[in-house]
Formats: structure tokens, C-alpha cells, sequence
């Protein structure tokens, strides 16, 4: 029996421990021996890795794909990609869309996982319908959420759609680490019966339910898991690779894993881990377990969200009767799973209502976008009394919003002029326009510099 495994230390596990500020001289040494350790893929690019190369790291994103491809011959590049919002957090016309996955594929990228918050799958269908077109593997996801309108039934449907738009492969994604051993059993062992393709289980050790949920999920035949290596595993990352390695082993799984890269692999991350941890940049609240995510149903990451965002507000004492709040949001809203944007979204209406003293005083932009159908169909139905409040009489639409936008690629092109040196700088520009123009400047200084360092040492 065989088990594949997907190592995240270079993107999830970086942006779930270290808000995504591994620079890529970090693990250059190491991508040889990820390459060589029998992983099924390496998740290392898309999520929050695009723009925290431009905005922290001053690193060219594209860049940065081609050097880890030249150094990974074997394994599989995998990336995350967010839909209609590609890397950001709006939606864009499709021909930005078509262009973006034809350039990462173009530049190396092998399985593109591909998700939308509120599982609308309009808002997936023209990133599917490229990476097909590029002949790579199209990874569709299924946003996982606890809710009362959130049953096997429907994941099973969403998982007939994701097939009939030609996917390769279903990941269901619980993204906030709250899917327990028996939901995964039953859950994949439906899917199972479904569905003709590969399942995959991303989820994160937040709750402490990880290990034990891909237990029960590989038992129930998950194809795929994916984990952290292990000084990068564990809290609101993945469940650790060796540990997850190990125990399926007993089981009479084949992993394929190398036990001795893995250790060569592990030992080079901890002394990088020691470096964050001394610099700051790793907090200890992410390497623990966060047990209330599960009485709350509230993703870690968007708890400690919170109580920052209380603290800020000098309300911290509120904190319960935002939390009891958040439920009645969510139900308002037609019950969306708490992932970015969405969790954000929620979060701040929670806060707004309880700290006001009243309901829905306060709306912000985004949610009366989402009121609006800007973000594509929620799950559940809107309260209409909330509808009435924000449209007025207005109609929400029901069409896809990205068939309002206007083509935006070969326009932005003819703005930027000579600022974008190629296709890939107009796609960095579209996705972060103020970060790209100031990473264009700095690499132009950048590269000013060495030029006249080596013409000063010719001289000489
Ligand atoms: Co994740």
C-alpha cells in the first residue's frame, strides 16, 4: 500500500511559523536533498510566498521559482493558488489569470492547487481550464468547514463538480486544523466512493488533531498527505514528516521516503529554526497547541487575530462576547469557511457589532462586497433583513464577477513601459502594484551598484 507525501517547509510551514520570511538563500543549500528524499511533491511557491518576496525579501518571485527548479529535477513543484484572486485578495479578469498560471507553468511549476474561499467553483474554472491547457496537474480544493449547512453530501457534490471541470486530483483543505480523525475517515472514504480521483488531506497541527486525522484518513485510502519536516512541523504548521513517516510505516504503508535524507534534511532546517527564534520572528504561540480553535470552531490564526485586534482597541475584556458573536456572523453570512478573506471578513464584523453595541451599525467595504456577490455565492442563504440593510432595493448579482472585469494583462503592459523588464514583472505589478514598482526601484539600485563595483574593479 502506498502513501504519497508533500513537504510544505518552503511555503506552508515558512508562512504558517515564520509569516512567510524564509529568503531563499535560506534552503538553497538544502533543494538537492529534497529533491532526492522520495517526496511526491515540494510545496514551495503561491499562498503568501509571492508577496512577501516582494514586500520583505526583495527577491523577484519568478526568480526564485526557476533557481528551485533548476536544483529539483525529480520531484514536483506545487503551488497555491487562490482562484480568480491568483496571489492576492480581489478577484481578476481572466486573461490576468491565464497569463499568470501560463507563466508559472512556463517557469516550472508542476501541480497547481487551486481554491476558492466560499467553494464557488466559477472562481476556479479559468485557473483549472489553463493548467490544463499548459498540460500540468490541476489540484482542486475543497474549503473544509464545520457548519450546520456543511454535510458529506454536499462535499461529495462539490467533489462531482471539481471532477466534471477535469481536475487531476481533490485536496480537501482544513486549512484551520479542525477536521477530526472520524470526519476524515468518513469524509474521504465518501469521496472515495464518488469520485474516481486521488484524494489529498492538507491540514495543520493547530488543534493537536493533525497526526490523528491523517491516521485515519490514510486508513480510509487518502492518497496523499502533506506534512512539514519536523523542526518546521507541529503547532499552526503541518503534522510533522518523519513522525507521520514513521507511524505509517508500522502500518504497512509505503512512503516511498528516504529516512537518512530525512534527517540530513531536518538537521539543516533546526539551526535556521534557531535563528528565528532568537530574532523574533518565531513566536512560541505558534509552536504550541491551540485547543480552543476547538471549542470556538475558530481557526487559530484568526484567534490570535483577534485578541490582537482587542488588545489594539484597548477591549480585550470582550473577547468572549466577540466569540459568541462570530457564530451569528457566520450565520448572516451564509455560513462562509473561515479562510482568508473570508475569516478576516468575519472576524472584523464580530468585533465591529460587539464593540458598538449594536448590530450591523458598522459594515465594512469587503463585506458589503461579499452582501453584494462580488466574492461569488455563499454557501448558505444571507440573512435577507442584512441584505436589505446594505443593497436597499439593489439586486445582488448572480453572475460571475470576473465576466464584469475588463482584460487588464497587455493594457498594464503598454502602461508600465520599460519599468517591467518582462511578462513576469506585468504579472507582479497586477498582483502588487505599489510592492512590485518599489521592488523594480530597488533591484534597479541594486543592480546599478554591482555594475559600477565591477567596472571599478576591472580598472584595477
Ligand atoms: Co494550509
Amino acid at each position: 500500500m502506498k502513501v504519497a507525501i508533500t513537504e510544505t517547509v518552503l511555503r506552508d510551514a515558512n508562512q504558517s511559523l515564520i509569516a512567510t520570511r524564509m529568503p531563499f538563500s535560506d534552503f538553497e543549500g538544502i533543494l538537492e536533498v529534497l529533491d532526492n528524499a522520495g517526496y511526491h511533491s515540494l510545496e514551495c511557491w503561491g499562498g503568501a510566498t509571492f508577496d512577501s518576496c516582494l514586500r520583505y525579501l526583495s527577491e523577484n518571485p519568478w526568480e526564485r521559482l526557476r533557481k528551485i527548479k533548476s536544483k529539483v529535477k525529480k520531484t514536483k513543484l506545487q503551488m497555491l493558488l487562490r482562484g480568480q484572486n491568483i496571489l492576492g485578495y480581489k478577484h481578476y479578469p481572466d486573461d490576468v489569470v491565464r497569463k499568470f498560471v501560463a507563466h508559472a507553468a512556463q517557469n516550472g511549476m508542476d501541480i497547481f492547487r487551486i481554491f476558492d474561499a466560499l467553494n464557488d467553483f466559477r472562481n476556479i474554472e479559468t485557473a483549472v481550464d489553463e493548467t490544463l491547457k499548459q498540460g500540468k496537474h490541476a489540484q482542486g480544493c475543497i474549503c473544509y468547514t464545520i457548519s450546520p449547512i456543511h454535510n458529506i453530501e454536499k462535499y461529495v457534490e462539490m467533489g462531482k463538480q471539481l471532477e466534471s471541470l477535469g481536475v487531476h486530483s481533490i485536496c480537501i483543505k482544513d486549512m484551520a486544523g479542525i477536521m477530526g480523525p472520524q470526519e476524515a475517515y468518513d469524509l474521504v472514504k465518501a469521496l472515495k466512493q464518488n469520485v474516481k480521483l486521488p484524494i489529498v488531506l492538507h491540514t495543520h497541527s493547530t488543534t493537536g488533531l493533525g497526526p490523528l486525522t491523517y491516521l485515519k484518513a490514510v486508513e480510509a485510502g487518502c492518497d496523499v498527505i502533506d506534512t512539514a519536516i519536523s523542526s518546521f512541523g507541529g503547532g499552526t504548521s503541518q503534522p510533522p514528516t518523519e513522525t507521520l513517516n514513521y507511524a505509517l510505516r508500522q502500518m504497512g504503508y509505503d512512503t516511498g521516503l528516504n529516512d537518512k535524507l530525512l534527517k540530513q534534511i531536518n538537521d539543516y532546517f533546526k539551526p535556521i529554526k534557531e535563528k528565528y527564534i532568537k530574532s523574533g520572528l518565531m513566536d512560541s504561540f505558534v509552536m504550541g497547541t491551540e485547543t480552543d480553535a476547538l471549542v470556538y470552531q475558530v481557526p487559530g490564526g484568526m484567534l490570535s487575530n483577534l485578541i490582537a485586534q482587542l488588545k489594539a482597541q484597548n477591549a480585550i475584556d470582550r473577547l468572549d462576547e466577540v466569540l459568541a458573536e462570530i457564530p451569528d456572523v457566520r450565520k448572516d453570512l451564509g455560513y462562509p469557511p473561515l479562510v482568508t478573506p473570508m475569516s478576516q471578513m468575519v472576524g472584523v464584523q464580530a468585533v465591529a457589532n460587539v464593540l458598538a453595541g449594536e448590530r450591523y451599525k458598522n459594515i465594512s467595504k469587503e463585506v458589503k462586497a461579499y452582501i453584494r456577490g462580488e466574492y461569488g455565492k455563499a454557501p448558505g442563504e444571507i440573512s435577507p433583513e442584512l441584505i436589505k440593510k446594505v443593497l436597499g432595493d439593489e439586486q445582488p448579482i448572480t453572475t460571475r464577477f470576473a465576466d464584469t472585469l475588463e482584460p487588464a494583462f497587455e493594457k498594464t503592459k503598454k502602461e508600465l513601459g520599460s519599468m517591467a523588464r518582462d511578462d513576469e514583472d506585468v504579472l507582479s505589478y497586477i498582483a502588487f502594484p505599489q510592492i512590485a514598482e518599489k521592488f523594480f526601484k530597488e533591484r534597479e539600485e541594486r543592480e546599478s551598484r554591482t555594475v559600477t563595483y565591477s567596472i571599478v574593479r576591472k580598472q584595477v
